[in-house]
């Protein structure tokens, strides 16, 4: 099938000629379900701004709207070398990175280590041994013989954490998937520190840090209308500046109005008390299922790690329904598995370029052994569309919240993660959500722009350890714990 362009992402409403009534009555069930109109857009987006205020308040609300203590962006200027770690879903990612002299340029080596799944149930321990095992690799082979400087890390620890100070964060509750014991409600440095000590790594925390807020620090580096940092992968979440003025939460602490301050929003926590969201039955059972019920709302209905189980969920029910006639007579036990199919097994059957779906009746036979007729091929198709089109546009709701709160008209967004990356159709979707939104006239060009991301983890926390150190240099030592204990070792110095 041909690509109809960036305004019209494309769909197979149209192919549906030979599906039988009853198959059809379910694929038009599953579009009304699926299906986020205009008005329903505009409706969650306002509800999102709501929300979004009621974060910043002292008395708080659902959506976390963390001050992250990165206070500023980078001006290009900034110089020296400095390690980031990347606690992801999926990945463990470390890298040291030069800003040399040049501006905005950066120099990175990484290395990738897999997170082994069970670590993500394992003891709080275990967590942080492999974590500085990591480490430890990454500076005995980068730095071998020789006893470097400590190294400034930035962490970039990509959970809802409660930040006091910017080398502290406790841990609200894990996202994810993640189940570790003993660690939710905790301060997650001095544990991770000590882990690093018991190895002898040479390692500084300078700073720990959201994935969104390296997002936007890194995006905006290179680009200077960058104003949102947001992830669109296993999970979902956005960051952006705001004026310490305008965080009453932190009214006491009596900051200059103007100053800026990184918010983390968590919002993937929007919509926890279920108000506006257009949740199905399959989404209910996703949440009560899940190692949080009751937490990340929002998150499960757009986030990658969860695309694959609405689908799933859709068609077990299906099948369990005999008006229904979907893989009559079939052995589905592999279907009936939980988290069998990942984001990645849609993005393939929205792929199939193929007029007889043949990819995607390959897949289901390779990945499933189901053989699929026809018609249950175009239902499969449809309804992939219908997740990923559903996620795409509530995740344009997120982004038009964010902007219609600050009063921005205009804005560049950059966003990474695997599910922006690499799912069919999201950017395009996700534009044409925020045209609904915003109403714009169609010869107008798209004014609010999501864009790909600036390495976030890498480059992102690099500079955010880098701005720390400065400010702390400087004499700005709002959210900073022990300013001669951050500098220590570093070869960074207080300025007189
Ligand atoms: C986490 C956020 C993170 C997002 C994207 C969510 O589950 O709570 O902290 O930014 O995933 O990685």
């Amino acid at each position: 099938m041909v690509g109809l362009g960036p305004r019209k992402p494309p769909s197979r409403k149209g192919s549906m000629a030979d599906v039988p009534k009853d198959l059809l009555q379910t694929i038009q069930h599953l579009e009304s379900i699926f299906t986020v109109d205009t008005s329903k857009l505009t409706e969650i987006t306002d509800h999102f701004v709501k929300e979004l205020e009621k974060g910043l308040t002292k008395e708080g609300g659902s959506i976390p709207m963390i001050p992250t203590w990165c206070m500023g962006f980078p001006t290009g200027d900034e110089t020296g070398t400095f390690l980031a770690l990347d606690m992801g879903g999926t990945n463990l990612r470390v890298c040291e990175i030069h800003l040399p002299e040049a501006k905005g340029e950066f120099e990175i080596i990484q290395s990738k280590y897999r997170m082994p799944e069970e670590l993500k149930s394992g003891t709080a321990e275990e967590l942080w041994g492999y974590v500085a095992d990591c480490l430890q690799q990454f500076v005995d082979y980068h730095h071998e013989g020789k006893k470097p400087d400590a190294l400034p890390l930035g962490f970039t620890f990509s959970y809802p954490a409660t930040q006091d100070y910017i080398d502290h964060g406790v841990l609200q509750r894990w996202t994810k998937g993640f189940d570790i014991d003993g660690v939710e409600g905790k301060d997650v440095v001095p544990p991770f520190e000590a882990a690093l000590k018991e190895r002898g790594v040479p390692i500084k925390l300078s700073a720990l840090i959201n994935d969104t807020t390296g997002t936007l620090i890194a995006s905006a580096y290179t680009d200077p209308r960058m104003r949102i940092g947001c992830i669109f992968g296993t999970g979902c979440n956005a960051a952006y500046m705001e004026k310490c003025g305008s965080i009453p939460k932190i009214d006491h602490m009596n900051l200059p109005a103007d100053m800026p301050m990184a918010i983390n929003c968590e919002w993937g926590a929007f919509d926890n008390e279920h108000v506006v969201l257009p949740r199905t039955k399959y989404d209910v059972i996703i949440d009560k299922e899940s190692p949080r019920p009751g937490q990340q709302s929002f998150e499960k209905m757009i986030a990658g790690l969860y695309l694959g189980e609405v689908f799933r969920l859709v068609l077990v029910d299906l099948h369990s329904d005999p008006a229904a006639h979907l893989f009559e007579g079939q052995d589905i036990t592999k279907l009936k598995k939980a988290y069998t199919m990942d984001a990645s097994f849609l993005a393939t059957i929205e792929e199939d370029p193929f007029e007889n779906l043949s990819e995607t009746a390959d897949l289901f036979q390779n990945k499933l052994g189901l053989r699929l007729n026809k018609p249950e091929l175009e239902l499969c198709r449809r309804l992939a569309e219908l997740i990923g089109t559903r996620a795409a546009r509530l995740s344009a709701c997120g982004v038009a919240a964010i902007c219609k709160k600050q009063g921005w008209k205009e804005a560049h967004v950059g966003a990474d993660g695997s599910v922006f990356n690499k799912y069919p159709h999201f950017k395009a979707r996700g534009a044409q959500a925020l045209r609904e939104i915003f109403d714009w006239a169609k010869s107008q060009k798209d004014l609010i722009e999501i864009l790909p991301a600036e390495d976030g983890s890498g480059v992102g926390a690099a500079l955010i350890a880098a701005l720390t150190l400065k400010r702390v240099e400087e004499g700005n030592h709002a959210g900073i714990r022990d300013p001669q204990g951050l500098l220590e070792g570093t070869g960074h110095h207080a300025k007189k």
